[in-house]
């Protein structure tokens, strides 16, 4: 087949989905890890309406476009509802996530199950860099809630709108 319908077909798609509530180095490194292996790579960010986050969505949002712009094949997206339906919608063959270690992998297996047997939707785990395998998001909050220093583990503007948000006088 020739044509622009063939062409689309072969772009390789992934999503990285999660809450980036905020997003963290650990997150970072799996982007561009994936934006290195993926035509194009959608960043997912999951509206979870029963868990009120630090960040309202439009804010996690600018924060990854910020952190991300020099990956010029990366897209940020909010989406509520199922994620296979976020990768129907947009032809995405594969989720990539990081596991950071053993105690993700059975959460992280069921969650692929399930999303494979629903749409066909593939899940590839890539292991997180050692350096970031103890980071989370709620922890990297908490530490910096009680004035640790999390500089070493966020990007510089995450780092800043933590300050603005958690120490505001
Ligand atoms: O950063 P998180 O909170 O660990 O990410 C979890 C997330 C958002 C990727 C997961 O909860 C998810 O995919 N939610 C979307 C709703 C959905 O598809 N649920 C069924 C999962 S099998």
């Amino acid at each position: 087949m020739t044509g622009p319908e063939s062409e689309g077909s072969q772009v390789r798609r992934a999503v990285c989905p999660g809450s980036f509530d905020p997003i963290t180095n650990g997150h970072l490194d799996i982007i561009a890890r994936a934006s290195r292996l993926y035509d194009e790579v959608y960043v997912a960010v999951m509206i979870n309406k029963s868990k009120k986050g630090l960040f309202e969505i439009e804010e996690r949002i600018e924060l990854i476009r910020e952190v991300t712009a020099e990956y010029d094949n990366v897209r940020v997206e909010a989406f509520h509802g199922l994620l296979v339906d976020f990768c129907k919608q947009r032809e995405i063959p594969a989720i990539v996530k990081g596991l950071r270690a053993v105690s993700d992998f059975d959460y992280e297996l069921q969650m692929a199950q399930m999303n494979i047997g629903l749409t066909g939707v593939e899940t590839l785990f890539v292991p997180t860099n050692p350096t970031y395998s103890f980071l989370s998001s709620s922890l990297v909050k908490e530490v910096a809630a009680w004035g640790g220093d999390v500089s070493h583990l966020v990007p510089a503007p995450v780092l800043e709108a933590l300050n603005k948000r958690l120490h505001k006088d």
